[in-house]
C-alpha cells in the first residue's frame, strides 16, 4: 500500500504515521526525521536543511525530491510506504506523480489531517522527542512520560525541536497554508483523497484513519 499523510504541522502526523505503518507493516517515510538525522548526523545536507528549518521554510526542492528519490529507492519500500510531510508543494507532488510513473505504481491513499490552528499551536507547545528515536513522540500535557524528560521506551533523552518556537510554528503555519494546501486540491483532482478530524485521542484518529484506508 502507498499512501500519503498530509496536515499542517503539529497536526499529530508523525504520531499517526508510526502506528499506521507499524499496523499495514509498510515504510514510514517522514522528510522531517530524514532531515534531522542528516542534521545530528552534520553533514552537509543536513547543515543546508538546518537554516531553512530553523527559519520555519521549506528546504529547497531538489534537496527534497534527492532524499526521497533514494530513500524510495530501497528495497524495503516494495511492500509499500506511508510518506509524511512529503509532498509539501506542486513541484515536489508532480516530482512523486513521475517516481510513481516511471516505476508503474500508484498510490492508495492521501489522507488529509485536519485541525484548528490553535490546537495545533498548544500540540506543539508540549511536543518532547526522544533524542535516540524520532519515532518516540511524547506530550508534557497529553501523553506525558513517566519520567519528565526521558523516553519511557527506551530510556533516551527528551528533547524540544528547535523549530517548535512561537516565531518559526507561525512561520510554519503561513507557509503549510500558501504552499502545502494546495497540495490537497492536487490529489483531490485524482480522487484520492480522505479527509479526517485529528480531533480527540491518539486512538480515535487512528480509527478514522484505518477506516479510510478501508
Ligand atoms: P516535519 O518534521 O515534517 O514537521 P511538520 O510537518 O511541521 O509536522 P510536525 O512534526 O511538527 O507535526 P506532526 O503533524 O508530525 O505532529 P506530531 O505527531 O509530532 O518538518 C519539519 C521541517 O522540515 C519543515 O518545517 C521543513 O523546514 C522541513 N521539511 C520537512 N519535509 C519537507 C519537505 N517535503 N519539503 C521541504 N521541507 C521539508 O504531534 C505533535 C504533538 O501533539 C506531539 O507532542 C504529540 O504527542 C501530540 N499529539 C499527537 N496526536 C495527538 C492527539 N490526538 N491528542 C493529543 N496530542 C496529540
Ligand atoms: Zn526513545
Amino acid at each position: 500500500m502507498r499512501i500519503l499523510l498530509i496536515g499542517p504541522p503539529g497536526a499529530g502526523k508523525g504520531t499517526q504515521a508510526v502506528r499506521l505503518a507499524a499496523h499495514l507493516s509498510i515504510q514510514h517515510i517522514s522528510t522531517g526525521d530524514l532531515f534531522r538525522e542528516h542534521i545530528a548526523h552534520g553533514t552537509e545536507l543536513g547543515q543546508n536543511a538546518h537554516t531553512h528549518i530553523g527559519a520555519g521554510l521549506l528546504v529547497p526542492d531538489e534537496v527534497t525530491i534527492g532524499v526521497i528519490k533514494e530513500r524510495l529507492a530501497r528495497p524495503d519500500t516494495e511492500r509499500g510506504f506511508l510518506l509524511d510531510g512529503f509532498p509539501r508543494n506542486l513541484a515536489q507532488a508532480q516530482a512523486l506523480d513521475g517516481l510513481l510513473a516511471d516505476s508503474k505504481l500508484r498510490l492508495d491513499a492521501v489522507l488529509d489531517l485536519e485541525l484548528p490552528e490553535d490546537q495545533v499551536v498548544r500540540r506543539i507547545a508540549g511536543r518532547r522527542l526522544c533524542r535516540q528515536n524520532h519515532e518516540h513522540i511524547f506530550h508534557v500535557g497529553y501523553s506525558p512520560p513517566e519520567v519528565a524528560g526521558i523516553c519511557d521506551l527506551c530510556g533516551g533523552e527528551l528533547y524540544q525541536r528547535e523549530d517548535d518556537r512561537e516565531a518559526t510554528v507561525r512561520k510554519r503555519l503561513e507557509v503549510y497554508r500558501n504552499e502545502t494546501a494546495p497540495v490537497v486540491d492536487h490529489y483531490q483532482a485524482q480522487g484520492l483523497v480522505t479527509t479526517i478530524s485529528a480531533h480527540g485521542q491518539v486512538h480515535e484518529v487512528l480509527h478514522r484513519a484505518l477506516d479510510a484506508i478501508g
